[in-house]
């Protein structure tokens, strides 16, 4: 065991090697007096205990389960067009809530984006056809805009991870916080578990000096609202807008949606989207004995993920697009503790890590990374409602560099909406077999976020007869 001065460097060390983790100092005797103390401090960090559990529950139990043996029944939704006064008076209640200023923003922004394969943090993609803007900017513009309409500040939480922290902030301060007051705009770090070797639960590195550690899963924004609840109640917030940062087309503080959480009355509230096909990649709404949940689409059966309704439409359509309203009261309750508990799920990926003296690239799942999902709180919760949404009004979200849901799919999502919007104006537009517009468009959302904001943003302009169209 190696030896360190301080007391509590000596208890912590201590509990490294009862715990099985004393490689993480095979480096020691090589670490100057600066990478020690960084050791150290990343040593004391890591809540030993809670690691032990997850690889006692994660690891040992061998091979994840395949299908569940439960059967899913599909959860109820309220539809597109689905009940118009229902739909109208959510819309006042969400407008009059707006009003009040009682919703708070909150965009998870802590992934790593590796799919992407982009330096900086995803935010920060320059997602905007002509100016290049980036997704940050595109969320800023909505949110100034929703300020303006509803006279109301609005409070906007990001939640970021230590990897992405810094940046994310440096580029805001960078582009002066895209005209909001910084006041209103919460920066906040998630929190962050340790990778380990899918064996034997030990600890991976990626130096001789710093243990390889992992974002604990969008989930970790319980813990962040939950540090936030006292702030968010002196500010008049009552429920939570949470989005996701890849997805630049979202409804930002839908009235409608959040105006059927609030006369549902209920906690949960979520945004789900046709699926497009039975494989399609996305975790479906469904219910389980009394409640709904998320289940992943390979936790059906192949005749459930086939199976069709009366009316010729796949039995478990709804698909999750990660657009939620959440109560605070629910996440965080007055005068007492919460118990909501949230499940770690665990991803196995191939790595690059420290290993004997060098950093080495691995061609087979090496690590395992342990996350919790924000969707498993649909089972905790009293109440869920669950709203349709027209996918190609709300959702495009960036995951991958090339192909299906990379930028090029999703500048052609945004190009589509703004040609339906000038179009809709009168403006004529010559459209390619996918739809997208042959003339690049781009309307900043300070201009505009739907077709009745266009309409007004264009009175008195003119849209010239060819070239691009910039309305920003
Ligand atoms: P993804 O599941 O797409 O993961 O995150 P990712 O890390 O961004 O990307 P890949 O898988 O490495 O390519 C969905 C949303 O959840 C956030 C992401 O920032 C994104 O908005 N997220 C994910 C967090 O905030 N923290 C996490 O630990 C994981």
């Amino acid at each position: 065991m190696i030896r360190v001065e301080g007391p509590s460097d000596q208890v912590h060390v201590a509990k490294m090697y009862e715990a099985g983790q004393g490689h993480v100092f095979d480096d020691w005797d090589d670490l100057d007096a600066g990478c020690r103390r960084m050791l150290l401090d990343q040593v004391a960090s890591i809540d030993l205990g809670r690691l032990q559990r997850l690889v006692r529950d994660h690891l040992d139990a061998g091979p994840a389960p395949g299908a569940p043996v439960f059967l899913p029944d599909p959860a109820s939704w309220i539809p597109i067009g689905g009940e118009l006064n229902a739909s109208a008076r959510a819309e006042v209640a969400g407008v009059e809530a707006l009003e009040r200023g009682e919703i708070g923003i909150f965009l998870v922004a802590g992934g790593l984006g590796t799919r992407l394969d982009f330096s900086g943090p995803k935010g920060c993609y320059p997602i905007l056809p002509i100016t290049g803007g980036s997704l940050f900017q595109v969320f800023a513009e909505k949110i100034l805009t929703l300020q303006r309409k509803y006279r109301r500040p609005l409070t906007w939480t990001i939640m970021t991870s230590p990897n992405n922290h810094e940046a994310t902030q440096s580029f805001f301060s960078a582009n002066n916080w895209f005209g909001l007051p910084p006041s209103d705009v919460i920066l906040r770090t998630q929190g962050v578990l340790p990778v380990v070797d899918p064996r034997q639960g030990k600890i991976l590195r990626t130096g001789p000096d710093r243990l390889m550690v992992s974002p604990d899963g969008h989930g970790g924004a319980v813990e962040v609202m939950q540090s936030l609840a006292g702030e968010y109640r002196s500010r008049g917030i009552r429920h939570l807008f949470y989005h996701q940062v890849d997805n630049p087309l979202v409804r930002t503080c839908d009235p409608t949606f959040i105006g059927h959480h609030i006369n549902e009355n209920s906690s949960f509230s979520s945004k789900a989207v046709a699926k497009r096909s039975p494989e399609e990649k996305v975790g479906v709404f469904c219910k389980i004995g009394e409640s709904n949940r998320i289940i992943e689409y390979t936790e059906l059966g192949d005749a459930e993920r086939e199976a069709l309704n009366k009316d010729g439409l796949l039995t478990f359509r709804a698909g999750n697009i990660a657009t939620h309203v959440i109560d605070l009261d629910f996440i965080s309750p007055v005068g007492s503790s919460s118990d909501i508990e949230l499940p770690f799920h665990v991803a196995r990926k191939a790595v690059r890590h420290w290993q004997e003296g060098a950093s080495r690239e691995a061609d087979f799942p090496n690590s395992v990374r342990f996350e919790r999902f924000i969707f498993d709180l649909l089972p905790q919760a009293p109440k869920t409602v669950i709203v349709e949404a027209d996918r190609q009004q709300e959702f495009a979200p960036v995951k991958n560099l090339e192909g299906s849901d990379s930028p090029d799919q999703t500048r052609k999502a945004l190009q589509r909406q703004w040609a339906d919007w000038l179009e809709g104006m009168g403006v004529e537009l010559e459209r390619s077999d996918d739809g997208s517009p042959l003339r690049t468009i781009e309307i900043s959302p300070l201009i505009a976020t739907d077709a009745k904001e266009t309409a007004q943003a264009l009175e008195g302009r003119t849209i010239p007869d060819d070239g691009p169209i910039l309305l920003n």
